[in-house]
């Protein structure tokens, strides 16, 4: 029997005997098709990297159904007779792009572009779902809900979101954000590139729909029953069988994402359920919905919105759908079903949505088991069972209507992303039939805080039934309770969640203890939605250096959207490629006794283990080598940290490796050895510390006795630590290498430093430089993750390929590189602080304790970096004493603004600190303290620049008036005032950004066409460059003023980077390689101009560049120009400026309402990259601030290390209005046409949120004290940790908050 279906309208035939049941639709488009645009990036439904349209034809009915998929945890066997639609099905470069890529590129929206194919195929879901249903259009909440379980690690989703709704019938394009397609001003805008429905793509092909036959596949692991006998039979056979057959059962298959270890059993027997009609079916009873247990999330949600009984029972199924639309993302409720997610509950404690509100509903399940036979259960007692045995079949969930005079029903659910794709923290679902306020019963359902399996309270249903609500009897439900809703040992968080069960009870029940309904204060309803995304964005266009200047698309962003643009993991694998997987430490400070396969058996496909044994004779141990020193690549006898590398199994696939990794087993001994170091405490203690080189220590300023004596008041020795933050890029670490001839070899590899890498891997082979070449051509996202920790993992390749003899690759798993990678500095500052009674600060010193790990690699700059973001104040006079400590905990690397961020949020956390001793508003003191041009010299030195260059004090007050500052203070106050469970709190804050300027390289060559191929050695990560060093190209080509030299953006490609071919490449880091590259170019540009001046003079007049070009080539003159930009003498060091504003706070979980930013960038070189920067590093602050915890245990083992942990902004955790202006201050003549780096700095201004946040709890605290009857003052000064997740700020407000407020009124009651 064979498999048939087709791919972007490619017809594939696969013999099903021939294919592994357990292989997903993602390892069969990536390993064995041309396709590249789908991306590997967390394979585990977390991130949308991966998704597909997948396309079913009913022959009966005649009807194409289209639906996303997430292709990493669909098996293939279940693509039987479906159409699959990737990216590059839908347009691409030969065929002509989609109008979806258009806006994409157009809305500048793609940045590295590793989730833009993934994006793209959403949007084109979501479109087609508009044009199919005639009753509605596409919308632009509809857009932006599109994307909204997409992960985007670069842009900040604003663009995205706007590039979506531009395709919304409910929006103007000018009240879009910046776009290529409508300038600001301009009196017309562009025809938009059209979505055209008449003309649309095929999405399921003609000559499959003849190919639709019902299957008989009994005799193959994969089976594909028709009808529930013959499923029976299946199962009775695999039960008969002697032998012991293994088997699953098989929906959506997404359940694997969760439970990954299901995907490493290689069953027997899959048997797929969704061919089955009885499990498919959605039946209409008299009392209620039946619901096949196959049947998906997604059918689920439309069939329940459109069931029509009457309006009570309506409204609670809408409920209800509403409620699954935040479970996973579409793309997983497409696939996944009811089913398949109560099985996940019932057998493996899963904590889920459905569980919790289908019991509220009073659900039913019907399965089907031996030796019970068909049986009816109530979901209670589904639940309470014990688990499932592989071959017991959920066949149906029943939906009784609760036919009630009087119906409430309403489900809550609190998790880190308000609209879903998170896991809660709780949920829970009531349902109650009221006379007026008496209840006369109810059904209390809870689940998801750590406990087995969702719960009714009887307890407190058997209280409140027949009683009047009433303040007091509330209070006492809610006691009663505590004692219910208690999460198990080991759950995160315990009392967070536990929290949350009296705050959602009193939630629902309140407003039947008001005579009226609030105006406002509390929002009943907790699936109101947030408001959309909206914004504005000034910015400067600035045509002097045309093409420099214009808002030019990024280069290659339809290729990127696409998904044909090539990063390292879509090079095809060389014919014999071996693949490669890490194995990592999971002991700190331990001696390696054996590394070894579990049960001792060499898994499939398993060829090797390399070491620091097979790093070849005469090459030396060597994974990083930097200015900085060197670091193993290999542990050799002992570890150091956990996540350290110790070996690289190789295998024939990337499956095979994969699992020979989770398959091997070091055995550790600890015995004589000295304990490891696992605090930064312990290290000063122990004296590990590394020494910082006296010309990176940065300096003190004034003298901090003499402040401190003039101070009126002083805090002493306050405490701040701040935690770790993941890169998230999307794309992982990954490289390929090749041997080549005469001991040579090529890596490929994603870095952003290939210089780095080459000297490395030839160290490590001991081979002459120039026997190594490293090609990079972009990098889905790099953060600085890509700099030093790339370096390891190239080598690694390199040696194995070397010791093999066969191209090697690793695309390490995001687990893995979530272990092995590391993150920002956490640290520990102490302070002590004087200042005058008007807040003048006088005086700081410091003690910095910065959490290192065992290797330096680049953290020698982060002393230096955190003195220069907290310098932005005038301290009056400034000492510190700052210690990398050697420490064995998690490794750690430079990421985006690395030391800057936390010296901003320190000087924040100092300001506010004083304000609240003082009582005074922050924001007073904040401007108190701001520089002057003296102040800022002394503190600044040669970086001050010139006076007029010092804007951000002319900044501060600039944004005071754009951003309606003082006006939206006393809005705040005033809602402050007349809410009592929504606190707001709003926040200006200023930062300085120093960097530094690295010499670069750069080569322009002029082809005999006249087209010009570019070389830097800058890497594309995302961040432009290739789109300025274009227009620098075209800028300095520009000036020889030949007849089309207009059009020379077009003829310029900037390519890859090849280390043999450019070097001296150095890094790409720090802000400023655009700009290095730019300006490298542009004196290539000038060799070049020098050389064609003359023939340009001699043409006598007006004369074509083509033309120009071909003179060139017949009078032999050197068309090829390369050259070193060296800063020398320019300032190597300058400052960036901007403000950030507002944010509102609902108990627990922050909205942030309104951001403004104003952001100084010279002249900026390119505006839409600019602008793309700054929202971008901002929402990834955002998540530094609020969302992200990159938590350890003890010993430094990642604990979050997945998509279900870790947690990165999404749509819906961005500002609600995102406003952005681009400063042109441009008067700097002395940089590269006068532009500022926007890279990093705007990370810095997250912090506004965080102090926004801050305001707001003080407000919710100051509220709690008068309930509590506690004194004005009293824990006014209080530390809001970073980051700021939702039980850090529910505590800060009171997690018995609601108990508080109860006891209050009930005082207030009896006082009456
Ligand atoms: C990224 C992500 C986020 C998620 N977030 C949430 C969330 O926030 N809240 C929430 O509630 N859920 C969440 N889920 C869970 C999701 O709802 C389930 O994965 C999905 O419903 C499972 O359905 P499936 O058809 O894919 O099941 P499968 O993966 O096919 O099956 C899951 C298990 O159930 C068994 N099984 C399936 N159907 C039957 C049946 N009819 N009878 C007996 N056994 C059966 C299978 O053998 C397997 O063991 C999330 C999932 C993902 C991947
Ligand atoms: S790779 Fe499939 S969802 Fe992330
Ligand atoms: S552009 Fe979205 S992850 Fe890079």
């Amino acid at each position: 029997m064979s498999l048939v279906f087709a791919i972007n309208g490619q017809r594939f035939e696969l013999d099903l005997s021939s294919v592994d049941p357990s292989t997903t639709l993602l390892e069969f488009l990536r390993y064995q098709t041309s396709f590249k645009s789908v991306k590997l990036s967390c394979g585990e439904g977390g991130c949308g990297a991966c998704v597909v349209l997948l396309s079913k034809y009913d022959p009966v009915v005649q009807n194409v159904e289209d639906f996303t998929v997430s292709s990493c945890l669909t098996l293939l066997c279940s693509v039987n007779h479906c159409s699959i639609t990737t990216s590059e099905g839908l347009g691409n470069s030969r065929d002509g792009f989609h109008s979806i890529h258009n806006r994409f590129s157009g809305f500048h929206a793609s940045q590295c572009g590793f989730c833009t194919p993934g994006m793209s195929v959403s949007l084109f879901s979501a479109l087609l779902d508009a044009d199919k249903s005639k009753s509605s259009q596409f919308t632009a909440l509809e857009a932006e809900k599109a994307v909204s379980g997409n992960l985007c690690r670069c842009t900040g989703y604003r663009p995205i979101v706007d590039a979506c709704k531009s395709f919304a019938s409910d929006v103007d394009i000018e009240d879009l954000g910046f776009n290529s397609f409508c300038k600001k001003g301009a009196s017309s805008c562009m025809t938009l590139p059209r979505f055209d429905s008449e003309k649309r793509i095929c999405t399921f092909p003609e000559f499959l729909k003849d190919e639709i036959k019902s299957a008989d596949s009994g005799m193959y692991r994969w089976c594909s029953p028709a009808s529930v006998e013959e499923l029976q039979s299946l199962l009775e056979a695999c039960k008969a069988n002697t032998h012991g057959v293994s088997m699953k059962l098989v929906a959506g298959n997404t359940g694997t994402g969760y439970y990954k270890d299901e995907r490493e059993l290689n069953y027997d027997k899959y048997i797929d359920l969704t061919r089955i009609p009885e499990l498919q079916e959605i039946r209409e009873t008299q009392n209620g919905v039946e619901i096949g247990a196959a049947v998906t999330i997604s059918k689920v949600i439309t069939a329940l919105k459109e069931i029509r009984v009457s309006p009570k029972v309506e409204k609670m199924l809408e409920k209800l759908a509403t409620h699954m639309e935040k479970i996973a993302a579409r793309f997983i409720r497409n696939f996944g079903s009811i089913g398949g997610n109560l099985v996940m509950a019932q057998r493996r404690q899963f904590p889920s949505d459905m569980a919790t509100i289908l019991l509220a509903a009073g659900a039913i399940v019907n399965i089907m088991s031996s030796p019970r036979g068909l049986e009816k259960l109530a979901l209670e007692e589904f639940l309470q069972r014990s688990p499932l045995e592989a071959h017991d079949l959920v066949l149906s969930i029943e939906i009784p209507f609760p036919h009630y005079q009087s119906l409430l029903f309403e489900t809550f659910r609190a998790a880190p992303r308000p609209q879903g794709s998170a896991l809660a923290y709780l949920n829970a679902a009531f349902l109650a039939e009221v006379k007026e306020t008496m209840v006369i019963n109810c059904r209390l359902a809870f689940g998801a805080y750590g406990t087995k399996h969702a719960i009714m309270c009887k307890e407190v249903e058997e209280f409140l039934a027949g009683k009047v609500i009433t303040e007091n009897v509330l209070y006492e439900a809610i006691t009663l309770l505590g004692n219910i809703v208690v999460p198990q040992d080991g759950t995160s968080n315990p009392s967070y969640r536990k929290s949350l069960a009296p705050g959602f009870l009193f939630k629902f029940f309140h407003t039947l203890t008001l005579k009226e309904q609030p105006s406002n204060g509390y929002h009943l309803d907790p699936s109101k939605p947030l408001p959309m995304v909206s914004s504005s964005q000034h910015v400067p266009v600035n045509n002097e250096y045309y093409p420099v200047g214009d808002p030019v698309t990024k280069s290659g962003a339809s290729l990127q959207a696409s998904g044909e643009a090539v990063y390292v993991d879509d090079i095809p694998s060389p014919k014999n490629c071996l693949y490669g997987a890490f194995i990592y430490s999971t002991k700190p400070s331990a001696r390696i006794k054996s590394i070894h396969f579990k049960e001792s058996a060499v898994p499939d496909g398993a060829l090797a283990i390399i070491s620091c044994k097979d790093v070849p004779t005469g090459g030396q141990n060597v994974g990083t080598k930097t200015g900085f020193g060197s670091e193993p690549l290999f542990a050799e006898e002992f570890t150091v940290n956990v996540g350290e590398c110790i070996a690289l199994v190789v295998a024939d696939t990337q499956r095979h490796t994969d699992s020979a990794a989770n398959l091997a087993v070091v055995e550790y001994e600890t015995e004589d050895l000295e304990p490891p170091i696992l605090s930064m405490e312990d290290a000063v203690n122990k004296a590990s510390l590394f020494d910082i080189f006296p010309f990176l220590y940065p300096q003190q300023v004034g003298d901090t006795s003499k402040g401190m004596a003039e101070a009126d008041h002083r805090i002493l020795s306050s405490e701040i630590r701040l935690g770790s933050q993941y890169f998230f890029y999307m794309e992982t670490q990954t490289a390929l290498a090749v041997p080549d001839e005469d001991n040579s070899i090529v890596v490929y590899c994603s870095s952003q430093t290939p210089q780095y890498v080459h000297s490395t891997v030839a160290a490590c082979l001991g081979i002459p430089e120039n026997n190594v070449r490293v090609i990079t051509r972009r990098v889905g996202g790099g953060f600085g993750g890509k700099a030093i920790k790339a370096m390891p993992v190239a080598t690694a390749c390199a040696v194995a390929a070397n010791k093999l003899q066969r191209p090697v690759r690793i695309y390490v798993n995001r687990k893995t590189d979530m272990i092995m990678t590391g993150g920002r500095h956490p640290m520990k500052i102490t302070y002590s602080v004087g200042f005058t009674s008007t807040g003048k600060i006088t005086a700081l010193e410091l003690e910095i304790l910065i959490d290192v790990e065992a290797t330096l690699g680049l953290s020698m700059v982060i002393p230096s970096n955190i003195i220069g973001a907290l310098k932005k104040y005038n301290w009056g006079a400034l000492s510190f004493d700052i210690k990398l400590c050697k420490t064995n905990l998690l490794s750690r690397a430079i990421m985006r603004a690395p030391g800057d961020v936390q010296g901003t949020y320190i000087a924040e956390a100092i300001i506010e600190n004083v304000a609240s001793s003082l009582s005074l508003e922050v924001d007073t003191i904040r401007k108190i303290n701001l520089h002057t041009y003296e102040s800022l010299a002394l503190f600044y030195k040669d970086g001050a620049g010139e006076p007029h260059e010092y804007t951000l004090s002319s900044m501060w007050d600039k944004i005071g008036v754009s951003s309606n500052f003082e006006e939206r203070v006393s809005t705040v106050r005033e809602f402050n005032k007349s809410n009592i469970w929504k606190k707001r709190g709003i926040s200006r804050v200023p930062i300085t950004y120093q960097v530094s300027m690295f010499a670069t390289p750069g080569r322009v060559s002029v082809l005999g066409d006249g087209t010009i191929v570019v070389e830097v050695g800058g890497i594309e990560l995302g961040q432009g460059l290739w789109t300025k060093v274009k227009q620098m190209t075209g800028y300095a080509l520009g000036l020889l003023q030949c007849d089309g030299t207009e059009e020379l953006l077009d003829k310029i490609r900037v390519v890859q980077s090849d280390t043999l071919s450019m070097v001296q490449g150095n890094f790409t880091g720090g802000s400023t390689t655009s700009e290095g590259s730019c300006a490298a170019v542009r004196l290539c540009c000038e060799t070049l101009v020098e050389r064609l001046k003359p023939l340009v003079e001699r043409s006598g007049g007006p004369i074509s560049w083509n033309k120009l070009i071909s003179q060139a080539y017949a009078q032999s003159v050197n068309l090829s120009a390369s050259d070193l930009y060296t800063p020398a003498d320019t300032p190597t060091r300058y400052l960036n400026y901007g403000v950030a504003v507002e944010v509102d706070l609902v108990t627990g979980q922050t909205t942030v309402l309104q951001t403004d930013i104003l952001y100084d960038c010279g002249k900026s070189l390119n505006p839409a990259v600019d602008l793309g920067q700054i929202e971008g590093a901002f929402v990834q602050g955002l998540g530094f601030f609020m969302l992200e915890e990159y938590i350890t245990d003890p010993e430094g083992l990642v604990v979050t290390d997945s998509t279900w942990t870790y947690k990165i902004p999404t749509v819906d955790t961005i500002p609600r209005q995102f406003n952005v202006e681009i400063l042109n201050s441009g008067c700097h003549e002395k940089r590269v046409l006068s532009s500022k780096a926007s890279g990093e700095p705007p990370l810095l201004l997250a912090a506004s949120v965080h102090c926004a946040t801050r305001e707001a709890v003080k407000e919710a605290r100051k509220q709690l004290r008068t309930w509590k009857g506690e004194e004005e003052g009293s824990g006014s000064t209080f530390q809001l940790p970073v980051p700021a997740t939702m039980p850090v700020v529910k505590e800060l407000c009171g997690l018995d908050v609601v108990e508080s407020y109860l006891e209050w009124k009930l005082r207030a009651n009896s006082r009456l």
